[in-house]
C-alpha cells in the first residue's frame, strides 16, 4: 500500500517531527487554517447567497464573482496548506480517522460543484447578470455549495474531538 507509506514518511520528516513535538507549532498552525478558512467559507458564501437571491440583490454576478473568487483562491491555498502541515504531525492517524476522510471527500465535492457552475453553467451569466432572475442551476451551485462548506467545516471541528 503506498499511501501509508507516505504517511509514515510524512510523520518521520523534519517537519512532521517538528510540529508534533513542539508545543506552539500545532496551535499556531491551527489558528491560521482556521482564520484562513473563515476567509474561504466567508467570501464564497457571499457569492452563494447572491446566486440565491438572499444577498447583494442590486450588484451583478458578474462583478461579485471578479471581486470575490481572488480572496478565495488566495485563502484556499494558506488553508490547504496549512491543513496539509496539520496532517504532516500525525499523519498515520488522521488518514485512519473517518471525520478526516469524510472531509476530504467533501472537498472534493465542492470542487466539483464548483467546477459545473463556473464551467458550464456561468457560461451564460450574460442573461441572467443583473436583477433576480437567476436560473435553477445557479440556485442550486448556491446552496450545495453552502451545505458542502457546513460540512466541512463540521468534519474539521470533528476531527479533533475523534483522534
Ligand atoms: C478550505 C478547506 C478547509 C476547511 C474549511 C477546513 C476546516 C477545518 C476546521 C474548522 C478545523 C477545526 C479547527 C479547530 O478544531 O479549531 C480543521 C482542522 C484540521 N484540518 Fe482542515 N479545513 C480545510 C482544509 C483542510 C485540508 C486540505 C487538510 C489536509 C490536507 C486539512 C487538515 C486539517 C487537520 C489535520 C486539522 C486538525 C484536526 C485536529 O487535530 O484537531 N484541512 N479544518
Amino acid at each position: 500500500m503506498v499511501i501509508p507509506e507516505i504517511c509514515a514518511w510524512l510523520e518521520n520528516s523534519s517537519v512532521g517531527t517538528a510540529i508534533r513535538q513542539s508545543t506552539w507549532l500545532f496551535p499556531t498552525i491551527e489558528t491560521v487554517h482556521v482564520l484562513a478558512t473563515v476567509l474561504v467559507v466567508g467570501s464564497v458564501t457571499m457569492l452563494d447567497l447572491r446566486l440565491l437571491n438572499l444577498a447583494s440583490r442590486d450588484r451583478s454576478v458578474t462583478e461579485l464573482h471578479r471581486e470575490i473568487l481572488p480572496w478565495t483562491w488566495a485563502s484556499f491555498a494558506v488553508a490547504v496548506t496549512a491543513g496539509f502541515l496539520l496532517f504532516t504531525s500525525s499523519a498515520t492517524k488522521y488518514y485512519h480517522n473517518v471525520p478526516f476522510r469524510i472531509k476530504m471527500v467533501l472537498l472534493v465535492l465542492v470542487g466539483l460543484n464548483a467546477a459545473f457552475f463556473e464551467f458550464r453553467t456561468f457560461r451564460s451569466v450574460a442573461s441572467w447578470d443583473q436583477g433576480r432572475r437567476i436560473p435553477l442551476a445557479a440556485k442550486i451551485a448556491g446552496t450545495v455549495g453552502i451545505l458542502l462548506w457546513i460540512f466541512v467545516v463540521a468534519c474539521g471541528r470533528w476531527i479533533g474531538f475523534t483522534k
